[in-house]
């Protein structure tokens, strides 16, 4: 099932998000709708928080970079009760864009190495070392869970620059072919 995506200004976007337990209701059923709304969204990533849910769940599909960085061919995952134990490398600067703050693409400085422990969706516990493409990735989509957008990275200049065109995304001035959930 498609699920509509929050929209930036959204107060639910801003929430931390908490651990699940695994008879969260139905967690089958929203870990399939997280993926087909994000393939459907043309997205490189989704967390439950963008779908109103303030829970530690996301996925992934690296698979658009597979021709940059071929790690990323097959880089497809759910990250339940995700929590990022230590960010370390170099800091490096990409361009980023999310599907909750459409028709914005700004550089955003990250660490390159990442060490996450994560719940799969058999509900084994891993704690692994991503970096490069998949570190960043993983990374944006954290800061879902912790209740930050990638805008919250930009300096002060650069946010002001955008105010305008962010409180147009929060009016709705703008086209998706997703359905969206704007602020109230
Ligand atoms: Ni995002």
């Amino acid at each position: 099932m498609l699920l509509p995506i929050y929209i930036y200004g959204h107060p639910l976007l801003r929430k931390e998000s908490q651990d699940i337990t695994p008879d969260y209701p139905d967690l089958k059923k929203f870990i399939d709708d997280l993926y087909q709304t994000m393939e459907e969204a043309d997205g490189v990533g989704l967390a439950a928080p963008q779908v109103g849910k303030n829970i530690r769940i996301f996925v992934v599909d690296g698979s658009a970079f597979a021709d940059d960085d071929p790690a990323c061919a097959d880089f497809r995952k759910v990250f339940i009760n995700a929590h990022i134990l230590e960010r370390t490398g170099d800091a490096v600067s990409r361009s980023e864009g999310c599907l909750s703050v459409p028709g914005i693409h700004e550089e955003v400085w990250r660490p390159d190495i990442i060490r996450i422990r994560y719940r799969d969706e058999a509900w084994n516990e891993h704690e692994e070392v991503f970096s490069d493409t998949k570190a960043w990735i993983i990374q944006h989509e954290y800061d879902h869970l912790d209740g930050k957008l990638f805008t919250d990275h930009l300096s002060p200049l650069k946010k002001k620059l955008l105010k305008n065109k962010l409180n147009n995304i929060s009016l709705g001035k703008f086209k998706t072919a997703y359905r969206v959930i704007l602020p109230k």
